[in-house]
């Protein structure tokens, strides 16, 4: 019998919905699977935490999560009380970048029973990883002078070991699924920095001589994302352009409720974490409305990050049948709650 110890953080708003539905789809599937267990320790760090200790998590908040195989986490943000650059910045963004979580992955598929915006959408199935770490996103930069002499300046930073191991990732996660790897670029525009991710593309893409590889400018990969994204198996992408072509993936697919994510941490020094794209949605918080999917499929990626590819693959497929029978929360145009589309999937699940 395997164990994993996972730190949960429902976090705020709709945070504290989703992710109880979550759990007890994780225990469905544990019971299914049979020969794994979860111990589950939760933490109430929040903005009511916030507002009764002063910060988002306690002072000693990252060692107690760095004994854990994952950090299960819901959203966080309750905009009308505390600002969210102090709540984000001192939680989700904090446990990101201090444990090292360098690769973020959205996946983005046709999803049966979803209603997708595309007009004939194809059966899609496509993967973005992200640089996580660095890119277009580094702090390097400054401004200077005043009125018409303003000046701002922000420098992209892309090393040799950040970009390689993004694009090692990406090599090593389409062994597992269609072997075709797409880069994206910009090497006819922006002169040095993409020129040196296609090199060191080509360099990782000889290291894998069975894998299909391809380079698309980002502008064309981001409009194939809208007109044929069935043609897209891993997209490796720089921190900037995978952050706007995974939000055209949740896009595509249907809904942000959906939507899920992994921040993986890939030197097995700090634990990987997962949540949803959505965040807490105080508009529909304490309705019993909140879409439970996104935090479900959030909670199949960290089964797929253990290596328990089956399981995590029925979760999947208990997730579309339900759907598909038109048990949706109102965001995806159905009627059913929250916990009704939880119970829905650990039903499905234990069927199968
Ligand atoms: P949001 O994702 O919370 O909500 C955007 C819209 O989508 C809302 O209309 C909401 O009702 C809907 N929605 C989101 N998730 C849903 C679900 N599971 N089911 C049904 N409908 C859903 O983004 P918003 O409103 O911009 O931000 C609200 C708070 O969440 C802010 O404090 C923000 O900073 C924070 N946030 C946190 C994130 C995180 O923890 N990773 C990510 C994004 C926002
Ligand atoms: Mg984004």
């Amino acid at each position: 019998m395997k164990t994993y110890e996972i730190a949960v953080i429902p976090g705020d708003g709709i945070g504290g919905e989703v992710v109880p539905a979550a759990l007890d789809v994780l225990n469905a599937a544990a019971d299914v699977h049979g020969g794994l267990k979860w111990k589950f320790a939760s933490f109430p760090w929040n903005c009511d935490y916030y507002m009764e200790h002063g910060k988002m998590m306690p002072d000693d908040g990252l060692t107690i999560l760095q004994g854990f195989d994952a950090v299960f986490l819901g959203a966080v943000g309750d905009p009308s009380r505390v600002p969210d650059h102090v709540s984000l910045w001192g939680l989700l963004i904090k446990i990101r970048r201090s444990f090292e979580q360098s690769i973020n992955i959205r996946p983005a598929k046709f999803f049966k029973g979803l209603a997708s915006p595309l007009l004939n959408p194809k059966d899609f199935d496509l993967l973005v990883v992200r640089e996580n770490s660095e890119g277009e996103y580094s702090e390097i930069g400054g401004r200077i002078h005043q009125g018409e002499d303003q000046i701002a300046m922000q420098s992209s930073v892309f090393t040799r070991k950040g970009t390689e191991r993004a694009m090692r990732y990406a090599f090593e996660l389409a062994k597992t699924r269609k072997g075709h790897v797409t880069s994206a670029t910009k090497s006819n525009g922006i002169v040095h920095t993409m020129p040196f991710w296609d090199e060191v593309f080509r360099d990782v893409a000889a290291d894998y001589p069975d894998i299909r590889n391809s380079s698309y400018h980002i502008d064309a990969l981001s409009a194939f994302f809208v007109t044929r994204p069935q043609i897209f198996d891993v997209v490796v992408s720089s921190n900037l352009f995978g952050d706007i072509l995974s939000d055209i993936g949740a896009a595509v697919m249907g809904s942000i409720g959906v939507a899920p994510a992994a921040n993986i941490n890939t030197n097995g020094k700090y634990p990987s974490m997962f949540e949803p794209v959505h965040g807490s949605a105080p508009d529909i918080q304490g309705r019993g409305i909140a879409n439970p999917i996104g935090q479900i499929w959030t909670a199949k990626m960290m089964l797929d990050h253990f290596g328990e590819y089956e399981i995590a693959g029925k979760l999947l497929d208990a997730m579309e049948l339900v759907t598909a029978q038109g048990i949706k929360t109102p965001d995806i145009g159905g009627s059913s709650s929250t916990t009704e589309v939880a119970a829905a999937i650990c039903r499905e699940l234990k069927r199968m």
